[in-house]
């Protein structure tokens, strides 16, 4: 198990056309999360969250900074390098409809990295896909292994996108929002999985979110970001707590009175 350090990271986008020029998206960002560690990357719409995942995953590079993953250098890795590490580091999106092939079976889309990066025999990665579909609570797996994404809820689209990004046993998950599309019922249920399979695996987990308070639910510590900066940092706790920043403060209080803004209800 290796520790994710993410040290003075900033991404500055080239912006084309009218308007043209730099863009920081994200600026001088600095945090740990330590084996079996859970923490929370939360902020406004546009803060520079998925980019800081997606700089985590490999699927862009930092314009300054450096990402260790362990001894990995994660900005330096190509092609062999990145596969290898995405069997270690597996993201899990927003959008599980978008995220799965609709031509593929459940048991097609969870068996194939267990065959890629596990090289198992057929047989053997079967039975893992099996396993891993009891692991994320679709149970019987008989039942769901033959399905197609559209012959799922969205609540089973995103256990079967888990159940894939388990496949390889990695060793750090970056969820980028992964419950902000499902219903509300079914947010705190797979809010529980991520957080049952962090203690039953010592998985790592970054957990990004505009909701402050299911961060609370499922980590340890709590950044805050606002417009690429680090504004807040610290155990979840604390931050919720005594929050030390105005951003922060706003953030909570948006959670807060969610229908503040739009006066008293009728029946009042
Ligand atoms: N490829 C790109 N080129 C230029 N600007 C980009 C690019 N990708 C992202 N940005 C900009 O960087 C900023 C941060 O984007 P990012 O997607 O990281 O935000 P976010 O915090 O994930 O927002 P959301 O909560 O809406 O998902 C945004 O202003 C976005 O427009
Ligand atoms: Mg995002």
């Amino acid at each position: 198990m290796a520790p994710l350090v993410v040290s003075g990271v900033s991404k500055v986008y080239t912006v084309r056309g009218r308007g043209r020029g730099k863009f920081t998206a994200v600026d001088d960002v600095s945090f740990t999360i330590a084996p079996g560690a859970a923490v929370s990357l939360v902020g406004a719409s546009g803060s520079g969250k998925s980019t800081i995942a997606k700089m985590i995953t490999g699927s862009e590079r930092p314009t300054s900074g450096s990402i260790r993953f362990g001894e990995l250098a994660v900005e330096r890795l190509h092609a062999g390098g990145l596969r290898k590490y995405h069997s270690r580091v597996q993201m899990v999106f927003q959008d599980p409809y978008a995220a799965l092939n609709p031509l593929h079976t459940v048991e097609y889309t969870v068996m194939r990295p267990c065959q890629n990066f596990l090289h198992m025999a057929p047989a053997r990665a079967r039975e893992r896909v099996y396993e891993l579909l009891e692991t994320v609570g679709l149970t019987p797996p008989a039942q769901f292994a033959g399905k197609l994404p559209h012959q799922l809820s969205g609540g089973q689209r995103q256990r079967v996108v888990i159940a894939r990004a388990l496949a390889c046993d990695p060793e750090l998950i970056v969820a980028d929002e992964p419950v902000s599309m499902l219903d509300v019922s079914l947010r705190a249920d797979v809010l529980r999985l991520l957080a049952s399979l962090r203690a039953k695996r010592g998985l790592s987990l970054l957990y990004i979110t505009h909701d402050l308070l299911g961060a609370r639910v499922i980590t340890d510590e709590i950044l805050v970001l606002n417009k690429g900066k680090v504004v807040e940092q610290g155990p979840t706790k604390q931050v919720l707590q005594h929050p030390k920043d105005e951003y922060t403060v706003q953030l909570l209080d948006a959670v807060a009175t969610p229908f503040a803004a739009v006066g008293p209800s009728p029946s009042q």
